[in-house]
């Protein structure tokens, strides 16, 4: 039985995983920050068929944390078959706009806590010769969009983490190093993200669900390969940025437009960035039907410039929230 551990294991894509994985009658090693929510995905998995379940509450931008918490699941399991690191935040504002310890939380977690979970992995699926690490990047990390720029900074780094990954770990064959790009996934991010925009964010379409996620990312494990691109349209964006031009006229405002929820108006915030928000975890988000979510922003437009009022979104539009 395979000994599966899965950060950010008690919400949205990593839930996903750690239930399919659970599914699969694997031993599931869950980690995140919040142990309430951990708990609840771990008894989840243990009625789904788990063969057992680990849950280490542990915050990945601590680095002897994540050492300490693969020793644990040594001494449990003696091995480590598969890593599949979904931990992450995000937030919403520009670079000169975000309080700068939310900015460097965003790069901490999702990309030096990629590299801590490297460290800490690649070195025992050497010595065993065998095993996969799953580092989950964005689409993000391929495009730029405004008002995202620590998350998107992170990404484009996640990216570059696992092609190193892969340079380096050339040698061993069976070790398997694979990068997903997830797109719009219906999650709790959106609500989870620190903002200053005044605004809640909202996954862009096409939307897909964290289960699907899921099952595209373990399918990936199976074959130690595949397509990094979970969607067919996140594909056609990477074609776009080929020409920059049309990219920063068109497509980056566009995206500003389809990431931010103009009817959910909030207070600047600092979301899960720096600690767990209890109670707030789950397996989806609250956006409903994109295509009605992109009507209700239009129509909140629409209000707006009739009134002449600049909403938050537009790129033009100074950000007053903060
Ligand atoms: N949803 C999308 O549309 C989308 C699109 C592209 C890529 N992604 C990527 O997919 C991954 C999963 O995102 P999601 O949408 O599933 O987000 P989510 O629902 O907000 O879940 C994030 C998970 O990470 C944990 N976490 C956050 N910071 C942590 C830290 N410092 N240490 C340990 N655990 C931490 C959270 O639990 P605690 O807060 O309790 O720690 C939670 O379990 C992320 O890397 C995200 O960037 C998502």
């Amino acid at each position: 039985m395979s000994i599966t551990l899965v950060t950010g294991a008690s919400s949205g894509i990593g839930l996903a995983v750690a239930r399919l994985a659970a599914t699969r009658g694997d031993h599931v090693v869950l980690v995140a920050r919040g142990r309430e929510s951990l708990d609840a995905a771990a008894r989840g998995c243990e009625r789904l068929g788990a063969a057992s379940t680990m849950v280490l509450p542990l915050d990945v931008r601590d680095d002897e944390a994540v050492r300490d918490l693969v020793a644990a699941v040594l001494d449990r399991h003696g091995r480590l078959d598969t890593v599949i690191h979904c931990a992450g935040v995000t937030a919403f504002g520009r670079t000169e706009s975000l309080p700068s310890e939310i900015f460097d939380g965003v790069l901490r977690t999702n990309l030096l806590g990629s590299a801590n979970v490297a460290r800490h992995v690649v070195p025992v699926l050497r010595s065993q010769g065998s095993g996969t690490l799953v580092l989950v990047g964005s689409a993000l990390g391929h495009i730029t969009a405004p008002s995202m720029s620590p998350y998107v900074i992170s990404k484009w780094g996640v990216r570059a983490l696992a092609h190193q990954l892969r340079l380096e770990n050339r040698d061993r064959p069976d070790v398997a190093i694979v990068y997903v790009a997830p797109g719009g996934v219906d999650t709790p991010i959106y609500h989870h993200a620190a903002s200053v925009i005044g605004y809640e964010g909202r996954p862009p379409p096409p939307v897909s669900s964290p289960q699907r996620a899921a099952r595209q990312i373990l399918r990936r494990v199976d074959r130690g390969r595949g397509r990094p691109q979970l969607s067919l349209a996140n594909e056609v964006i990477r074609l776009v940025r080929a020409v920059p031009h049309v990219h920063d006229r068109l497509v980056a405002p566009i995206l500003g437009f389809l990431i931010t929820d103009l009817t959910r108006p909030v207070a600047p915030h600092p979301g899960n960035v720096l600690t767990t928000m209890p109670g707030e975890n789950a397996m989806r988000g609250r956006h409903g039907n994109s295509a009605l979510g992109i009507v209700r922003n239009l129509a909140v437009r629409i209000r707006r410039r009739g009134r002449g009022t600049a909403t938050a979104s537009d790129p033009k539009s100074p950000r007053t929230s903060s």
